[in-house]
């Protein structure tokens, strides 16, 4: 009867739910190609050492080679009692080369070093794509700032229409919180990018394997500098999932925007058939699915983040397997940001914008800090102005009229600094111009905005 891999010591058989139980195939096989990429490295590494023979080394490498190829066209074939995608490729290759070669490939090694390895591998290269689709996600937002300078309407705080604003300003505000986001992604690489391998199971590699030269072949930039943090280190896995979480958050918040701005209410935005769905009941229904999946996946990936942080606590020191339940959290969670940010950046390039309905939201109560601030400029203190131009809003609300309705009379009568050239205050567009300080809805400083935001993404 065949044996498992660490079968030596044990009479008993392993009950078959536990093995289930145990099994991490299903999931971490998709981690194959970082394995097998780990163990060519090795074996180089082993052979530098006088391990390996250079011709056992090249047939070690082509039966590596041979068993990601298998992966790669499906052909792989699972026995019952492949453990993990690490005992499943040893297998494997020893059946392809013989177990003579073959099983010489874990010497000094243990899967406590190469799971961290893997983990860190995989991870890196999914890094880069999910780089890639956050960069497109920012792009995609600058684009149609860009285009949409000219479209005004009310910006708001506690959703109660606050002053006026450029589109494009609110439009970049997202952007800049995903431009950090990216910031903080690539800040992260340096410490997913240390290696493991050479830890051993936790005490050292005994054969002296050359660890710099490990970590050059597999591209990492920096060696795990103890052995026994090495096998026992998930907090690259931790801080993914932080940053995950984060910038989810901000994928839910920019969603709930757009969300309310869809409504028949507002009408700022209307979403595309694509990202759209529609009701089994009521047929003139569409709704922003696409935004609400967004907003409800920043849930389940700060669920993961939570959870996984739950397993960490508590495990003492080095490798235990509960560390094996980093992998469906991170993989989820990569899974589910990389697609949120390819269907953020759809939604938000295919969505309709109408520009009319916001300039119809713009009531000219949004202009009562520009009416204040006309009294600033002929020299009364803010304090008074601010409940001056109060004082116009009540009054105008009490004759249920605009602010531009009352008359210059109305006005010199509330303070005798106002003069007839009160009425240039009711100008939407002139009140977003007056706001040229850096970070302001001007055109010059959206400008600023935009080039900045382009240099981010170099
Ligand atoms: N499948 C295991 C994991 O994902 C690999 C490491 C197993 N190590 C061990 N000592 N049992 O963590």
């Amino acid at each position: 009867t065949k044996q498992k891999l660490w079968g030596g010591r044990f009479t008993g058989k392993t009950d078959p739910l536990m093995h289930e139980f145990n099994q991490s195939l299903k999931y971490d096989q998709r981690m194959h190609a970082a394995d097998i990429r780990g163990s060519i490295a090795y074996a180089k590494a082993l052979t530098r050492v006088g391990i390996l023979t250079k011709d056992e080394e090249s047939k070690m490498i082509q039966g590596l080679e041979a068993v990601e190829r298998e992966w790669v066209t499906g052909q792989f074939e699972a026995e019952p009692d492949d453990e993990d995608i690490h005992t499943a490729n040893e297998r494997r290759l020893s059946q392809l080369i013989g177990s003579e070669i073959g099983g010489k490939l874990h010497t000094g090694r243990s899967r406590n070093d190469q799971v961290a390895t893997d983990m860190r591998l995989w991870l890196l290269d999914e890094v880069e794509d999910i780089q890639a689709s956050l960069k497109a996600l920012i792009r995609v937002i600058i684009e149609r700032a860009d285009k949409e300078r000219d479209i005004l309407l009310p910006g708001y705080t506690h959703l109660q229409r606050g002053q006026p604003i450029r589109w494009s300003h609110f439009l970049l505000s997202h952007a800049l919180s995903f431009r950090y986001d990216l910031e903080r992604l690539q800040q992260l690489i340096p410490r997913i990018s240390v290696l493991p391998l050479g830890s051993g199971a936790l005490a050292g590699n005994p054969f002296a394997v050359d660890r710099e030269f490990l970590a050059k072949e597999l591209g990492f930039q920096s060696l795990a500098e103890n052995s026994m943090w090495g096998v026992g280190d998930r907090d690259f896995i931790a801080e993914f999932l932080m940053w995950a979480s984060l910038t989810m958050t901000h994928m839910s918040r920019i969603s709930e925007d757009l969300i309310v701005y869809s409504t028949a209410e507002f009408g700022f935005v209307t979403l595309s058939d694509a990202y759209s769905t529609g009701s089994s009941i009521m047929p003139q229904k569409k709704n922003p699915d696409s935004l609400e999946l967004l907003r409800g996946k920043s849930g389940r990936i700060f669920g993961h983040m939570a959870g996984f942080m739950m397993t960490l606590k508590g495990l003492p020191s080095t490798y235990n397997k509960d560390l094996q339940e980093d992998k469906e959290p991170l993989f989820d969670a990569v899974d589910n940001i990389s697609a949120s940010l390819k269907i953020a950046e759809g939604v938000i390039a295919t969505m309709e914008v109408h520009g009319d309905k916001m300039r119809q939201a713009l009531t000219m109560d949004v202009l009562a800090t520009d009416l204040a601030d006309y009294l600033v400029r002929k020299g009364v203190p803010f304090r008074e102005t601010h409940h001056v131009s109060g004082r116009a809003v009540a009054l105008a609300e009490a004759r249920a009229c605009q602010l531009n309705d009352l008359g210059v009379d109305d006005y010199k009568k509330l303070h005798p600094k106002f003069e007839d050239d009160v009425v240039q205050v009711f100008d939407f567009e002139a009140s977003v111009e007056r706001r040229m300080a850096i970070g302001g809805p001007s055109r010059k400083t959206l400008d600023r905005q935009i080039s900045v935001l382009r240099a981010a993404l170099q």
